[in-house]
Protein backbone atom coordinates (compact mmCIF):
# COMPACT_ATOMS: atom_id res chain seq x y z
CA UNK A 1 0.00 0.00 0.00
CA UNK A 2 2.54 2.72 0.95
CA UNK A 3 4.32 2.01 -2.33
CA UNK A 4 1.79 2.31 -4.19
CA UNK A 5 0.85 5.53 -2.86
CA UNK A 6 4.02 6.70 -3.01
CA UNK A 7 4.46 5.89 -7.16
CA UNK A 8 1.19 8.60 -7.51
CA UNK A 9 2.81 10.97 -5.52
CA UNK A 10 2.89 14.22 -7.87
CA UNK A 11 6.33 14.97 -6.68
CA UNK A 12 8.37 13.72 -10.09
CA UNK A 13 5.91 16.08 -11.86
CA UNK A 14 7.86 19.19 -10.28
CA UNK A 15 11.26 18.02 -12.25
CA UNK A 16 10.15 15.98 -15.25
CA UNK A 17 12.89 16.12 -16.93
CA UNK A 18 15.59 15.83 -14.03
CA UNK A 19 13.29 12.74 -12.82
CA UNK A 20 13.13 10.97 -15.69
CA UNK A 21 16.68 11.27 -16.99
CA UNK A 22 17.50 10.02 -12.97
CA UNK A 23 15.53 6.74 -13.14
CA UNK A 24 13.37 5.11 -16.54
CA UNK A 25 15.46 7.16 -19.29
CA UNK A 26 18.98 7.02 -17.41
CA UNK A 27 19.99 5.24 -20.77
CA UNK A 28 19.48 8.22 -22.49
CA UNK A 29 21.82 10.70 -20.22
CA UNK A 30 25.03 12.81 -20.97
CA UNK A 31 25.67 13.83 -17.11
CA UNK A 32 28.56 16.23 -15.83
CA UNK A 33 28.65 16.66 -12.53
CA UNK A 34 24.81 17.21 -11.00
CA UNK A 35 23.79 18.09 -14.66
CA UNK A 36 22.02 15.80 -17.15
CA UNK A 37 20.87 16.13 -20.56
CA UNK A 38 19.20 13.77 -23.20
CA UNK A 39 21.24 12.52 -26.13
CA UNK A 40 20.55 14.87 -28.71
CA UNK A 41 18.80 12.61 -31.23
CA UNK A 42 16.46 11.52 -28.84
CA UNK A 43 15.83 14.99 -27.03
CA UNK A 44 17.01 18.45 -26.42
CA UNK A 45 15.93 18.73 -22.54
CA UNK A 46 18.42 19.77 -19.58
CA UNK A 47 18.09 18.97 -16.16
CA UNK A 48 20.04 20.94 -12.93
CA UNK A 49 19.35 20.81 -9.31
CA UNK A 50 16.43 22.59 -7.28
CA UNK A 51 18.91 25.76 -6.76
CA UNK A 52 21.81 25.24 -9.42
CA UNK A 53 25.46 27.14 -8.60
CA UNK A 54 27.82 28.64 -10.88
CA UNK A 55 30.01 25.45 -11.35
CA UNK A 56 26.65 23.39 -12.32
CA UNK A 57 25.91 26.06 -15.30
CA UNK A 58 29.64 25.35 -16.19
CA UNK A 59 28.98 22.13 -16.92
CA UNK A 60 25.77 22.33 -18.51
CA UNK A 61 27.78 24.87 -20.62
CA UNK A 62 30.26 22.15 -20.99
CA UNK A 63 28.51 18.95 -21.76
CA UNK A 64 26.70 21.10 -24.18
CA UNK A 65 29.14 23.17 -25.97
CA UNK A 66 28.98 26.92 -26.71
CA UNK A 67 25.93 28.76 -28.83
CA UNK A 68 24.06 25.47 -27.97
CA UNK A 69 20.54 25.45 -27.39
CA UNK A 70 19.77 24.88 -23.42
CA UNK A 71 16.33 23.64 -23.62
CA UNK A 72 15.17 23.98 -19.68
CA UNK A 73 11.80 22.60 -20.11
CA UNK A 74 9.42 24.14 -17.23
CA UNK A 75 12.70 24.04 -15.08
CA UNK A 76 12.53 27.91 -13.00
CA UNK A 77 16.62 28.07 -12.67
CA UNK A 78 17.80 31.11 -14.45
CA UNK A 79 21.18 30.84 -15.71
CA UNK A 80 23.89 33.48 -15.89
CA UNK A 81 23.44 36.66 -17.81
CA UNK A 82 25.59 35.90 -20.18
CA UNK A 83 23.05 32.68 -21.52
CA UNK A 84 20.65 34.31 -24.22
CA UNK A 85 17.58 33.77 -24.00
CA UNK A 86 15.42 31.99 -27.13
CA UNK A 87 12.39 30.95 -26.49
CA UNK A 88 9.37 31.49 -23.84
CA UNK A 89 6.58 29.92 -23.68
CA UNK A 90 3.45 29.68 -20.98
CA UNK A 91 1.81 26.62 -20.61
CA UNK A 92 0.19 24.41 -18.51
CA UNK A 93 0.69 20.94 -16.82
CA UNK A 94 -2.15 18.50 -16.86
CA UNK A 95 -2.66 14.98 -15.09
CA UNK A 96 -5.50 12.17 -15.49
CA UNK A 97 -6.95 11.48 -12.06
CA UNK A 98 -6.63 8.06 -10.94
CA UNK A 99 -10.37 6.56 -11.44
CA UNK A 100 -11.28 8.68 -13.98
CA UNK A 101 -12.97 7.14 -16.73
CA UNK A 102 -12.31 8.53 -19.89
CA UNK A 103 -15.72 9.46 -22.46
CA UNK A 104 -17.26 6.61 -23.47
CA UNK A 105 -17.84 7.82 -27.29
CA UNK A 106 -13.60 7.60 -27.01
CA UNK A 107 -12.85 4.46 -25.63
CA UNK A 108 -13.13 2.25 -28.72
CA UNK A 109 -9.33 2.30 -29.88
CA UNK A 110 -10.33 0.67 -33.19
CA UNK A 111 -7.84 -1.85 -35.51
CA UNK A 112 -6.50 0.65 -37.10
CA UNK A 113 -4.11 2.43 -34.01
CA UNK A 114 -0.75 1.06 -34.78
CA UNK A 115 2.62 1.03 -32.88
CA UNK A 116 5.13 3.40 -35.33
CA UNK A 117 8.44 2.38 -34.54
CA UNK A 118 12.03 3.05 -36.09
CA UNK A 119 10.49 2.67 -39.78
CA UNK A 120 8.27 4.95 -39.04
CA UNK A 121 10.24 7.94 -38.10
CA UNK A 122 10.51 9.54 -41.53
CA UNK A 123 6.89 10.21 -41.93
CA UNK A 124 6.40 10.78 -38.21
CA UNK A 125 8.90 13.51 -38.39
CA UNK A 126 6.69 14.34 -41.99
CA UNK A 127 3.64 14.80 -39.77
CA UNK A 128 4.94 16.45 -37.06
CA UNK A 129 6.56 19.17 -39.51
CA UNK A 130 2.56 19.69 -41.22
CA UNK A 131 1.16 19.75 -37.74
CA UNK A 132 3.63 21.43 -34.97
CA UNK A 133 2.95 19.48 -31.65
CA UNK A 134 5.63 20.29 -30.09
CA UNK A 135 9.32 19.27 -30.56
CA UNK A 136 10.11 15.81 -31.81
CA UNK A 137 13.23 14.12 -33.07
CA UNK A 138 14.58 11.04 -34.87
CA UNK A 139 15.07 8.79 -32.12
CA UNK A 140 11.94 10.58 -29.50
CA UNK A 141 10.18 7.58 -30.24
CA UNK A 142 12.26 5.76 -28.41
CA UNK A 143 11.16 7.19 -25.20
CA UNK A 144 7.83 4.84 -24.65
CA UNK A 145 5.04 3.73 -27.35
CA UNK A 146 4.17 5.99 -30.11
CA UNK A 147 1.09 4.81 -31.62
CA UNK A 148 -0.46 6.17 -35.27
CA UNK A 149 -3.34 6.09 -37.43
CA UNK A 150 -3.27 5.74 -41.53
CA UNK A 151 -5.49 6.64 -43.86
CA UNK A 152 -5.38 4.75 -47.07
CA UNK A 153 -1.62 4.09 -45.94
CA UNK A 154 -0.71 7.51 -45.43
CA UNK A 155 0.11 8.59 -41.64
CA UNK A 156 -2.68 11.02 -40.44
CA UNK A 157 -2.63 10.97 -37.09
CA UNK A 158 -0.27 10.11 -33.92
CA UNK A 159 0.43 10.22 -29.88
CA UNK A 160 2.92 8.76 -27.87
CA UNK A 161 5.23 8.61 -24.68
CA UNK A 162 7.83 10.91 -23.89
CA UNK A 163 8.93 12.02 -19.63
CA UNK A 164 8.59 9.05 -17.72
CA UNK A 165 9.43 10.43 -13.91
CA UNK A 166 8.85 7.84 -11.27
CA UNK A 167 5.13 6.38 -11.44
CA UNK A 168 3.79 8.64 -14.68
CA UNK A 169 4.23 8.53 -18.14
CA UNK A 170 3.83 11.88 -20.10
CA UNK A 171 1.53 11.72 -23.73
CA UNK A 172 3.22 13.87 -25.91
CA UNK A 173 3.11 14.42 -29.90
CA UNK A 174 -0.61 14.56 -30.31
CA UNK A 175 -0.85 15.48 -33.97
CA UNK A 176 -3.53 15.02 -37.11
CA UNK A 177 -3.17 16.32 -40.05
CA UNK A 178 -5.40 18.86 -40.88
CA UNK A 179 -7.01 16.89 -43.34
CA UNK A 180 -7.95 14.36 -40.89
CA UNK A 181 -9.28 16.56 -38.20
CA UNK A 182 -12.30 15.97 -36.47
CA UNK A 183 -12.57 12.40 -36.64
CA UNK A 184 -11.84 11.58 -33.15
CA UNK A 185 -8.48 10.32 -33.89
CA UNK A 186 -6.53 12.19 -31.31
CA UNK A 187 -9.00 11.17 -28.82
CA UNK A 188 -8.61 7.54 -29.32
CA UNK A 189 -4.43 7.65 -29.76
CA UNK A 190 -4.96 9.25 -26.22
CA UNK A 191 -6.60 6.78 -24.66
CA UNK A 192 -5.09 4.04 -26.06
CA UNK A 193 -2.04 5.40 -24.49
CA UNK A 194 -4.27 6.08 -21.59
CA UNK A 195 -5.47 2.21 -21.15
CA UNK A 196 -1.65 1.15 -22.13
CA UNK A 197 -0.14 3.53 -19.22
CA UNK A 198 -2.82 3.08 -16.30
CA UNK A 199 -2.40 -1.65 -17.53
CA UNK A 200 0.93 -0.98 -15.83
CA UNK A 201 -0.35 1.08 -12.74
CA UNK A 202 1.61 4.78 -13.82
CA UNK A 203 -0.70 7.52 -14.10
CA UNK A 204 -0.56 9.94 -17.53
CA UNK A 205 0.05 13.69 -17.35
CA UNK A 206 1.03 16.16 -20.72
CA UNK A 207 1.96 19.44 -21.43
CA UNK A 208 0.03 22.02 -23.50
CA UNK A 209 0.54 25.72 -24.86
CA UNK A 210 -1.97 28.04 -22.61
CA UNK A 211 -2.63 29.46 -26.03
CA UNK A 212 -3.29 25.64 -27.40
CA UNK A 213 -7.40 26.20 -26.69
CA UNK A 214 -8.31 22.71 -29.21
CA UNK A 215 -5.65 20.63 -27.65
CA UNK A 216 -7.17 21.98 -23.68
CA UNK A 217 -10.43 21.33 -24.86
CA UNK A 218 -8.65 17.88 -26.11
CA UNK A 219 -7.28 16.90 -22.85
CA UNK A 220 -10.17 18.05 -20.72
CA UNK A 221 -12.69 15.82 -22.60
CA UNK A 222 -10.41 12.69 -21.92
CA UNK A 223 -10.16 13.65 -18.19
CA UNK A 224 -7.38 15.57 -17.46
CA UNK A 225 -7.50 17.97 -15.16
CA UNK A 226 -4.73 21.16 -15.01
CA UNK A 227 -2.00 20.61 -12.28
CA UNK A 228 -0.30 23.56 -12.45
CA UNK A 229 0.97 26.37 -14.84
CA UNK A 230 4.66 25.86 -16.58
CA UNK A 231 6.62 28.00 -18.24
CA UNK A 232 8.95 26.75 -20.87
CA UNK A 233 12.75 28.18 -21.33
CA UNK A 234 14.91 27.92 -23.59
CA UNK A 235 18.88 29.70 -23.65
CA UNK A 236 21.64 29.47 -25.87
CA UNK A 237 25.03 28.47 -23.69
CA UNK A 238 27.48 31.53 -24.01
CA UNK A 239 30.24 31.05 -27.08
CA UNK A 240 30.29 30.72 -30.81
CA UNK A 241 29.22 27.27 -31.91
CA UNK A 242 31.18 25.65 -33.61
CA UNK A 243 30.72 24.68 -37.19
CA UNK A 244 29.70 21.30 -37.95
CA UNK A 245 33.10 19.48 -40.64
C1 LIG B 1 -5.36 19.11 -31.25
C2 LIG B 1 -5.47 18.05 -32.34
C3 LIG B 1 -4.46 16.96 -32.04
C4 LIG B 1 -6.87 17.46 -32.33
O1 LIG B 1 -6.91 16.38 -33.25
P1 LIG B 1 -8.29 15.74 -33.78
O2 LIG B 1 -7.96 14.39 -34.29
O3 LIG B 1 -8.96 16.68 -34.70
O4 LIG B 1 -9.13 15.66 -32.42
P2 LIG B 1 -10.42 14.74 -32.21
O5 LIG B 1 -11.20 14.68 -33.47
O6 LIG B 1 -9.98 13.45 -31.62
O7 LIG B 1 -11.21 15.58 -31.13
C5 LIG B 1 -11.66 14.98 -29.94
C6 LIG B 1 -12.29 16.03 -29.05
O8 LIG B 1 -11.35 17.08 -28.80
C7 LIG B 1 -11.99 18.37 -28.90
N1 LIG B 1 -11.26 19.18 -29.86
C8 LIG B 1 -10.33 18.78 -30.74
N2 LIG B 1 -9.86 19.83 -31.45
C9 LIG B 1 -10.51 20.92 -30.98
C10 LIG B 1 -10.46 22.32 -31.30
N3 LIG B 1 -9.60 22.79 -32.24
N4 LIG B 1 -11.25 23.15 -30.61
C11 LIG B 1 -12.09 22.69 -29.65
N5 LIG B 1 -12.19 21.38 -29.31
C12 LIG B 1 -11.41 20.52 -29.97
C13 LIG B 1 -13.37 18.17 -29.37
O9 LIG B 1 -14.18 18.51 -28.25
C14 LIG B 1 -13.51 16.70 -29.68
O10 LIG B 1 -14.58 16.19 -28.94
P3 LIG B 1 -15.97 15.82 -29.66
O11 LIG B 1 -15.79 14.41 -30.12
O12 LIG B 1 -16.92 15.97 -28.54
O13 LIG B 1 -16.17 16.78 -30.79
C15 LIG B 1 -5.20 18.64 -33.76
O14 LIG B 1 -5.98 19.81 -33.93
C16 LIG B 1 -3.76 18.98 -34.05
O15 LIG B 1 -2.99 18.17 -34.56
N6 LIG B 1 -3.33 20.23 -33.73
C17 LIG B 1 -1.94 20.67 -33.99
C18 LIG B 1 -0.94 19.95 -33.10
C19 LIG B 1 -1.20 20.23 -31.63
O16 LIG B 1 -1.45 21.36 -31.22
N7 LIG B 1 -1.13 19.14 -30.81
C20 LIG B 1 -1.28 19.24 -29.36
C21 LIG B 1 0.02 19.48 -28.72
S1 LIG B 1 -0.14 19.56 -26.93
Amino acid sequence: MRSRLMMYSTAPLDDPVGQSLGHHHAHFARRRGQVAVYLPEVATFCAVSADPTGAEWADLARLLGPGELADMFSCPATPPADWEPVFVLEGRQMIRPAGNRPDRRHVETGTDVVELGADSVPEMLDLVARTRPGPFWPRTHELGTYLGIRDNGTLVAMAGERLRPPGWSEISAVCTAPEARGRGYAARLVNALVARIEARHERCFLHVAEANAGAIALYEGLGFQTRKPVTFRGFRTPGQSQPYR
